[in-house]
């Protein structure tokens, strides 16, 4: 007999989602280029990520930029919506692009179109009744903040941040509630470009400047923590982390000491900073060692004690192995992150290894160091999917997929674990950060658009909306 698990009452279930990669309408309502719109689609994105050359200029003649049009869920909000609440979503996340509010970044005034529009689409929510959870940065900077300030590395962005947050407190306060600050901010210490903005020239660079940048995020974090504290009574504002469980190889003591270092460093540093309100001691060696030295104003001390978060969400995609002894050389990549092939895991098809086990782990350790609730925000599989004959999509290799991480969660909570919900990622298909590919599908709704950008965009219902919507019904008793 298969076990039940008992979920908590109010368990916020539901799906996530960033806007670059579902609204399109990227000129439409007055809104201004972000650094999204000019990354390309397929594998050239990955090229281009790490290439201090790049100039984030688009070329038309010889790229497809899917984000451009993405999903069209720009026109088409009403429909997706409704798709959510037909599954029965307790909760949507979802990210507000700053470049349809401050079109360029520094303006002192926001765009009343944009704005508005997120209006409408919390308003359709609210007529469901799903609360939205909302990240401020889901990998969107005003490009003009790019090309003409370097991104977070320059302070000024804070000013310009400050003035996004209070446009949207103020204008959302009776609408959102849930609020997230940056999404995987510690994503910038593997991939600094999406996140702070900028390409590093060299390692020593990167150093460098990638803390001083995340010293700016920090504080902008705490920033939006202490004035939706402020603005929104009531509110519960987080910090969103990418976290993986990183694994020694074996048991030689000198790779289970490095694999605990480079997890402090990776899925820590940015968690202590937002949850204890002041950098981790351990910090102070590595900033030695590799002669980082952070330009900390007055008052940035007290900032970060004063914007101590609610709660911590977290994505969570698969977990990492790593070594400096030992003769294994295959190495397996996700996005950001990548380790050492584990020989028990499973991979998916782009190669993320599966490992539902490491989701417990992930739980269990960031509870125990934590003591605060937590928010899976992030969670699922990027799989081809094929339309059959008689026009039904046979995803059962995500339903195992999601069940085997849901079953996971649900011991956790057993294991004593507080938490809050799971949105799982794109609910229905979107574009690929890493790969900007839409063939690498997470949905339980399929969205007719190829990776050339060609298609219907038609919504058509996979065999996993059913099953997702009968777990959200039972409350996570039928899996
Ligand atoms: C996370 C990001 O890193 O992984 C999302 O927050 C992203 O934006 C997700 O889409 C899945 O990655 P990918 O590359 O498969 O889209």
């Amino acid at each position: 007999m298969t076990k039940e698990y008992q979920f908590p009452e109010n368990f916020l279930w539901g799906g996530a989602t960033a806007a670059n990669q579902l609204e399109g309408g990227y000129l439409e309502g007055g809104r201004g280029l972000s650094i999204a719109d000019v990354m390309p689609g397929g594998k050239i994105r990955g090229s281009f990520r790490n290439n201090p050359d790049f100039h984030f200029e688009m070329d038309t003649t010889k790229y497809v930029y899917p984000n451009h049009q993405a999903i069209d869920h720009y026109h088409r909000y009403k429909e997706d919506i409704a798709l959510f609440a037909e599954m029965g979503f307790k909760t949507y996340r979802m990210s507000i692009s700053w470049s349809r509010i401050f079109p360029n970044g520094d303006e002192t005034e926001p765009n009343e179109e944009g704005l508005a529009f997120y209006d409408k689409v919390f308003d359709e929510l609210n007529k469901y009744g799903i609360e939205p959870l909302v990240t401020l940065i889901h990998n969107e900077i005003p490009l003009h903040l790019v090309k003409e300030y370097g991104g977070w590395k320059n302070r000024e962005l804070l000013t310009f941040f400050e003035r996004y947050v209070k446009a949207v407190f103020n204008r959302y306060k009776d609408k959102v509630k849930y609020w997230l600050t940056f999404n995987e901010i510690n994503s910038a210490l593997r991939l600094p470009l999406y996140s702070l903005g900028f390409i590093p020239k060299n390692d020593e660079q990167k150093e460098q400047l990638v803390f001083q940048g995340l010293h700016h995020q920090l504080l902008a974090s705490a920033l939006a923590v202490k004035l939706g504290h402020e603005m929104i009574p009531g509110s519960q504002v987080g910090c969103m982390l990418l976290y993986a469980p990183i694994y020694p190889y074996n048991c030689h003591p000198e790779n289970v000491l490095y694999a605990k270092e480079e997890s402090r460093l990776f899925n820590y540093f940015c968690g202590d900073v937002h949850v204890f309100g002041e950098y981790p001691r351990f910090i102070n060696r590595y900033f030695k060692e590799h002669n980082v030295k952070l330009d900390i104003q007055e008052g940035d001390l007290a900032l970060l004690k004063e914007g101590k978060v609610d709660f911590i969400s977290f994505s969570y995609y698969m977990s990492c192995t790593e070594k400096i002894i030992g003769d294994q050389k295959e190495r397996v990549l996700g996005n950001m992150i990548g380790g050492f092939k584990n020989p028990f895991l499973k991979a998916s098809e782009w190669g993320w290894e599966i490992d539902p086990h490491g989701l417990r782990i992930s739980l269990n350790d960031l509870y125990d160091r934590y003591r605060l609730p937590l928010f899976i925000v992030e969670n699922g599989l990027g799989a081809n999917d094929t339309i059959e004959e008689d026009g039904t999509i046979q995803d059962d290799y995500r339903i195992d997929y999601l069940r085997e991480h849901i079953t996971a969660m649900a011991e956790s909570i057993e294991d004593g674990v507080e938490l809050m919900g799971y949105t799982s990622w794109g609910p229905i298909d979107i574009v690929s950060a890493g790969t900007g590919e839409m063939s690498k599908r997470y949905g339980f709704i399929y969205v007719d658009k190829n990776d050339d950008g060609s298609g219907t965009f038609n919504r058509m219902k996979k065999k996993s909306f059913d099953w997702y919507k009968n777990v959200i019904a039972t409350n996570g008793r039928e899996l």
